[in-house]
């Protein structure tokens, strides 16, 4: 093949949306005949997949895009690519191509697919193809896809999200929802079992409105008892859960089919319904905490996970004080805290009350001491229990050990041999670390 000894080099920002289709990029570069490379010297293309749900995370991009204009000096030949995202945001690709104008190829999130094609354009007619689609087409089903593990996979069940909560850019960046036909998921998860795959975590921004868009009409409880039958997958997990639509279906689904683990992730958000409201999530804190109420109640042991945003503008210290008082109640495994930042074009961007930066700051420490010492707390109860772990591979630490996971979703390291990997096994917990276990083989 014609591209044998050629090494294209991939860095991907934000969530397994992206991490995904950067799985499809890399597939199709394989495809073509090229290696992944781990150092950005050795590649002929190099590819950056944005994201932009907060500032940081473009920074974080800008910084690593700047390096690389004394690369290209260098070696002028090398394709510089960037795509996601934030991508997608109006009027970005011409502003980034007039500051970083040694960039050869960007595009957005909805033509992902067309990788190759803007590859051999470039190179025949050797100037910068910039293309965007801004509305998303149908769903385009087939596309080589090289997974980072092979024992685990993200499968997406749908793309975009409905939602506009107040804060966030994602559905203007992503599109609206649209849900792949169940039997495509079928397909993938069982051409994913054929190649020794274990467990599958099935994705989208808002999981459990999967199907409204579909016909025949099928919801999310459902699918998650269809994809349950599927013979040779030992785990089933999901993300995200939306509190506004989580129903009962979904909380007996979790309960009664014996792979879906017993792991949630519902984002809060906010504790006070004022703020919520604000936010225009459509739950309210009483109607948060009844749902959990329920699906503790079915699913005992259940590990429950969160995001929360500090600082949206408008949050007082009583808003605040509401947030603390909701993680001590629901006692989270773990909660993903962020500061809030301001989006172009969300209407939170417009809202007057801004929070200034050190109250946001000092609000952001005091949450963090409370997640972290419940988290702790929750790790600790896993002390003497013995549980079923996946091992995914050496420990990332310490390589003379293992890792694996629970059902319940805690990293495990513990002592074990490397034929070990991609087995279910029996550990003992010994100690509880605040993000993660030691075990020892029962
Ligand atoms: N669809 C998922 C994930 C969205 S992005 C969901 O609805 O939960 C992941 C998280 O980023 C969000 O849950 C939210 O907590 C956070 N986030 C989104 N926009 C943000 C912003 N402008 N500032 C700070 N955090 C934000
Ligand atoms: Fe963003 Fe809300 Fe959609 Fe999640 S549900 S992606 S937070 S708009
Ligand atoms: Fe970021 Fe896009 Fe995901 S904005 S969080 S990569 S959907």
């Amino acid at each position: 093949m014609k591209n044998i000894n050629k090494n294209y080099y991939i860095e991907t920002w934000g969530c397994q949306m992206n991490e995904e289709d950067s799985e499809k990029l890399s597939g199709m570069l394989l495809n073509l005949g090229y290696s992944k490379t781990e150092e950005k010297t050795k590649a002929e293309i190099i590819i950056f997949n944005t994201c932009c749900v907060r500032e940081n995370a473009e920074l974080k991009f800008y910084g690593s895009l700047g390096a690389l204009k004394r690369l290209k000096k260098e070696k002028p030949e090398l394709i510089i690519a960037i795509c996601g995202c934030m991508m997608q945001q109006e009027g970005m690709a011409q502003k980034l191509i007039k500051t970083y104008p040694f960039v050869d190829i960007i595009f957005g999130t909805h033509n992902s697919h067309m990788f190759p094609e803007y590859l051999n354009r470039v190179r025949q007619e050797a100037k910068t193809v910039i293309e965007i689609f801004n509305k998303e087409d149908g769903i385009i089903e087939g596309l080589p896809i090289d997974r980072e593990s092979s024992i685990k996979a993200f499968v997406t069940i749908m793309y975009g999200c409905n939602n506009f909560c107040t804060y966030c850019i994602v559905p203007y960046v992503r599109g609206r929802e649209r849900s792949r036909k169940p039997e495509d998921i079928q397909k993938e998860i069982e051409d994913l079992v054929k190649k020794g795959y274990k467990e599958i975590t099935l994705l989208g921004q808002n999981v459990n409105s999967y199907g409204k868009d579909l016909e025949p009409k099928i919801n999310f409880g459902e699918l998650l008892r269809e994809v349950n039958k599927i013979d040779g997958i030992e785990r089933i997990r999901f993300m995200t859960s939306h509190p506004k639509d989580l129903t009962e279906d979904v909380i007996f689904a979790i309960k009664e089919c014996e792979k879906v683990c017993e792991q949630i992730h519902l984002p809060v958000q906010a504790g006070s319904s004022n703020l919520l409201k604000r936010m225009n999530r459509h739950y309210t804190r009483e109607q948060y905490l009844d749902t959990m109420q329920k699906v503790k109640k079915e699913v005992p042991n259940i590990s429950i996970s969160t995001d929360i945003i500090i600082g949206f503008p408008g949050e007082t210290e009583e808003d605040f004080l509401e947030i603390l008082s909701l993680v001590k109640e629901v006692e989270f495994d773990l909660a993903f805290t962020y500061i809030y930042s301001k989006r172009k074009g969300t209407p939170a961007d417009e809202m007057e009350d801004q929070i200034p930066d050190d109250v946001k700051h000092s609000r952001f420490n005091r949450l963090l001491e409370v997640v972290n010492e419940g988290c702790a707390k929750k790790n600790k109860e896993y002390e003497g229990r013995v549980c079923e772990v996946l091992v995914e591979g050496p420990s990332k630490n310490d390589i003379t050990k293992l890792m694996g996971r629970t059902r319940s979703g805690k990293l495990v390291n513990f002592e074990g041999n490397l034929e070990l990997i991609g087995k279910l096994i029996d550990v003992t917990i010994i100690k509880a670390h605040s993000f993660s276990l030691i075990g020892e083989i029962k």
